[in-house]
């Protein structure tokens, strides 16, 4: 009886085999009959379980036991593996039209960003970038800020923890707060005639909101050469306004004005505002009812920001710019919440393709 049932057990492995992987229905339901049913294989040799002598049925029933439940679970997966795959193929309809691909519209910030770019580029501006983690000789030393300044304070400033190759600590590395250290690393590494803009990210530790970001972008601007004077800085930053912000004033002339500022890296520096867009001067919520919009900070080089770079203030003299990127495209989208411009929502992307 044993060797019968070894038979079977062959007979059984070669039919599934047989089958294969994804066999038809047809050919499962013959596995079936030929050995599952009342009158298969199996049962016959379970009846005949009888005729064995009493002391041999425990071994010779598992070993039945054994090859029936083979059988039994391989013919439920396989059953299972067909139904699967008919469930799919009715979901397949070759005659569909295919799926448009969607294309990412650019993201309004860096809309805003090429737009300025391809205005300074024009003006023979280069594009250099420097990187979003700094050390405070870049982001501050350099840039002529006092030791105790409160841009420095950890209130403004992302410090992180950093170690030298020694293991030694460090507490000078920073997420730059603006671009303005890209012109230092401009100035130790070519030399003038030096003309280039330089977008990027930026970090401070603000409380976000509707208006604020704990990080954003800005554009920065620097042009050393000899003899560059406040006249060339008004003259560029006048011609880019009239270029970027013209189209948006509806046929109206853009007026602007300088106002005199502080910045440490810069003497002296001003703050420029253009009408305001929105309500052509006449006041509105957005400029705050002055009728001006204030669009960048600049001035010319501090000696001292020359000569950290480098460069000796006695021969050459240079003007420096920065702005804000995302409040000018917060005007231009209309968007009334800075966050928007960070969700990721695509709805927001596809309304400014
Ligand atoms: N770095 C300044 C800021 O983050 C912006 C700025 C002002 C940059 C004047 C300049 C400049 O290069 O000359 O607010």
């Amino acid at each position: 009886m044993l060797n019968e049932i070894t038979q079977l057990r062959t007979i059984i492995e070669q039919d599934l085999q047989a089958l294969g992987v994804a066999p038809s229905k047809d050919h499962l339901e013959q596995f079936r009959l030929k050995h599952l049913v009342r009158k298969g294989t199996l049962a016959e040799l379970t009846e005949r379980l009888r005729d064995v002598p009493k002391e041999d049925k425990p071994a010779v029933g598992k070993e039945l036991n054994v090859l029936k439940t083979l059988a039994e679970s391989e013919f439920k997966r396989l059953s299972e593996e067909i139904s699967v795959e008919a469930a799919s193929a009715s979901t397949l309809d070759l005659t569909l039209p295919g799926r448009r691909l969607r294309h990412a519209p650019k993201h309004p910030i860096n809309q805003t960003l090429d737009e300025m770019l391809a205005i300074f580029n024009r003006m023979g501006f280069a594009i250099a970038e420097g990187p979003e983690i700094e050390d405070d000789l870049h982001n501050f030393e350099a840039l002529n800020f006092p030791p105790d300044h409160p841009a420095r304070d950890m209130q403004d400033t992302f410090f992180m923890e950093a170690t030298n190759r020694d293991g030694s600590k460090r507490d000078d590395v920073l997420l730059r707060t603006h671009t303005s250290p890209v012109q230092v690393r401009l100035m130790q590494s070519q030399k003038p005639p030096i003309r280039a803009i330089m977008p990027g990210r930026v970090y401070r530790n603000e409380a976000i909101s509707a208006r604020s970001l704990a990080e954003f972008h800005q554009l920065e601007g620097l042009y050393v050469d000899k003899n560059v004077s406040l006249a060339e800085l008004k003259g560029t930053l006048v011609s880019f306004a009239q270029q970027f912000y013209g189209p948006m004033l509806g046929g109206k002339e853009l007026k602007y004005r300088f106002r005199p500022s502080f910045f440490p890296f810069t003497e002296p520096s001003a703050e420029m505002d253009i009408t305001c867009f929105l309500c052509g001067g006449k006041g509105c919520r957005i400029c705050k009812y002055a009728g001006w919009l204030e669009i960048l900070g600049c001035g010319m080089v501090h000696p001292n920001v020359l000569k950290a770079g480098g460069i000796d203030p006695e021969e050459y003299s240079g003007f420096a710019w920065g702005m804000g990127i995302e409040r000018v495209t917060l005007l231009r989208t209309g968007l009334d919440d800075i966050r928007l411009l960070y969700d990721n929502d695509v709805r927001i992307l596809e309304q400014f393709a």
